[in-house]
């Protein structure tokens, strides 16, 4: 065992083990790794506190690399768990739900209640396919308009805004400033998803702030109460309309005005399941589990690619050329700087991956950023280009796809578990951009308020945290 093996595994053995974790690393360069010592044979070692650093926040790819060249199954005594960090094994992990399984998600099962995730196998598969059909295919395709009108109306908004010359959008001159996250990418995610739900529209805006409560208390004990109470409240929200929804179904229109299916809520409302509806504990979980995998996910997704798209002038330009880039630009933001890093799995048996023994039950991170940075699949993985060779940029698959040299991104997972609302969060964030483009002459970001890097000057990187703020300035006329 190396000696910082060995040191780690006494601290997280002492009865101090929080005390282990506190260390302080020092910031380095973009893409450089602090030296945290080697190996006899020269391996370069992890000290698994740098995983909690501020550094490994801003600065998360060169210790992938190390563990995907020199431990690509680490065993990290410290959070007691394996870090699993090469494509081809997570894939592998992802395909075999019954050898690498969900259960338990840990603190979201108390926020989001008893949700699809922590489910395998064939009643996994019957929760998933409840609602899947309404986020795919034609009933997608229907919806387009609504998030079309959806969009224009939030920056329809903006002017008013200006009016008031509020701190996040004003007019100065023949310009306009705005931050893009208060203005737009926080709340349209979850409009769109409520609209696709089915809830009334004055309910959206109860909806996200039961959102924001479920999601914050998904992030500690400080704020898990408020989570609780939030999902209480959505529940009883959704107990109010189940009954309404069995006796008088409603249904999704088109953009005639035509109905094409039932709505969500009132598929879930008329499930029988041996013979027994579905409770409304079940039905809130579903809706709270929607509800809550398509806001952050999808606000993350639109604020990095508008941001790496105009920090990259020339593949802006491409997009502004071609709204079709707009599908790639989505797809290589996701292998770049994806708004999820990885999913926990438990194995179900003993097994050994690259001769580290994991006993059965053990917790298993498989680590989906690193995926899409492995240079066995992607070439050069630091750099953004929404025109790779190695990406495979069609219709996402739930068995993956890896053909003639290109590979899916890991941003949606891949197997059973794979995103159902990866084709939604596409459109959400694809026809939200074109809106936003139709909508902002000559786009750029104010450089000067956003967050900065060690040296001063450069912009902070973007590391394993979507950007929170991004500050535009646009032309009006
Ligand atoms: C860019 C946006 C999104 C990303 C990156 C993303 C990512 C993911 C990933 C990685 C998983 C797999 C979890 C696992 O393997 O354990 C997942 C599952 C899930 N996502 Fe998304 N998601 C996004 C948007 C959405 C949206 C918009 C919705 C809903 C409308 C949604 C609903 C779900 C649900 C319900 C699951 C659970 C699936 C299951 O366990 O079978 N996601 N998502």
């Amino acid at each position: 065992m190396s000696s910082v093996e060995s040191f780690i595994e006494d601290l997280a053995s002492s009865t101090n083990a929080d005390f282990a974790s506190v260390k302080e690393f020092p910031l380095m360069p973009e893409g450089e790794a602090v030296d945290m010592g080697h190996a006899e044979d020269g391996t370069p070692l992890l000290d698994p506190r740098i995983l909690d650093s501020p550094e490994f926040f801003r600065n998360p790819y060169p210790y992938y690399r190390i563990l995907r060249d020199h431990h690509p199954v680490f065993h990290d005594k410290l959070h007691n768990c394996y870090w699993v960090t090469r494509y081809d094994d997570i894939t592998e992990c992802y395909f075999d739900d019954e050898g690498f399984n969900t259960i338990p998600k840990g603190s979201s099962s108390g926020v989001l209640g008893n949700t699809q995730l922590e489910l395998s196998g064939v009643e996994h598969r019957r929760r998933r396919n409840l609602y899947g059909q309404h986020l795919v295919g034609q009933s997608l395709q229907a919806r387009i308009p609504a998030i079309e009108k959806l969009a224009n109306e939030m920056i329809d908004a903006w002017d008013a805004a200006a009016k008031d010359d509020s701190a996040l959008c004003s007019d100065n001159g023949d310009t306009r400033q705005l931050e893009l996250s208060s203005m737009f990418a926080n709340e349209f995610p979850i409009r769109v998803v409520c609209e696709v739900l089915g809830f009334p529209k004055e309910a959206q805006s109860q909806f996200y702030y039961w959102y924001n409560s479920m999601m914050s208390g998904l992030g500690g004990s400080a704020t898990h109460k408020q989570g609780v109470e939030a999902r209480q409240d959505l529940e009883d929200y959704v107990a109010g309309i189940v009954e309404e929804r069995r006796q008088n179904p409603t249904y999704l229109l088109d953009q005639d005005g035509n109905p094409t299916s039932k709505d969500i809520i009132t598929k879930l409302c008329e499930t029988k399941v041996d013979g027994d509806f579905l409770s409304t504990e079940e039905i809130t979980s579903n809706i709270a589990l929607i509800v809550g995998a398509g806001g952050e996910t999808t606000r993350g997704a639109i604020m990095n690619m508008w941001t790496l798209l105009l920090r990259h002038p020339d593949q802006f330009d491409a997009v502004i050329g071609d709204g079709e880039n707009w599908d790639k630009a989505f797809h290589e933001t996701l292998r770049h700087s994806s708004s999820i890093g990885g999913q926990p799995r438990h194995n179900t048996f003993d097994v050994e991956m690259h001769g580290v023994k994991v006993p059965a039950g053990s917790l298993m991170q498989m680590v989906d950023f690193s995926a899409n940075h492995d240079e066995r699949i992607f070439k050069e993985p630091e750099t953004f280009d929404i025109f790779r060779d190695d990406l495979y940029y069609g219709k996402l698959l739930r068995s993956g796809y890896r053909k003639e040299g290109r590979c899916s991104h890991m941003a949606f997972g891949v197997g059973p578990h794979l995103c159902p609302g990866a084709w939604i969060s596409h459109q959400e964030a694809v026809v939200g951009s074109k809106i936003l483009l139709s909508r902002m002459r000559k786009p750029r970001i104010n450089e000067s308020k956003m967050p900065k890097d060690i040296d001063g000057k450069s912009p902070a990187p973007m590391g394993i945290i979507s950007i929170r703020e991004l500050w535009l300035e646009y032309d009006l006329s």
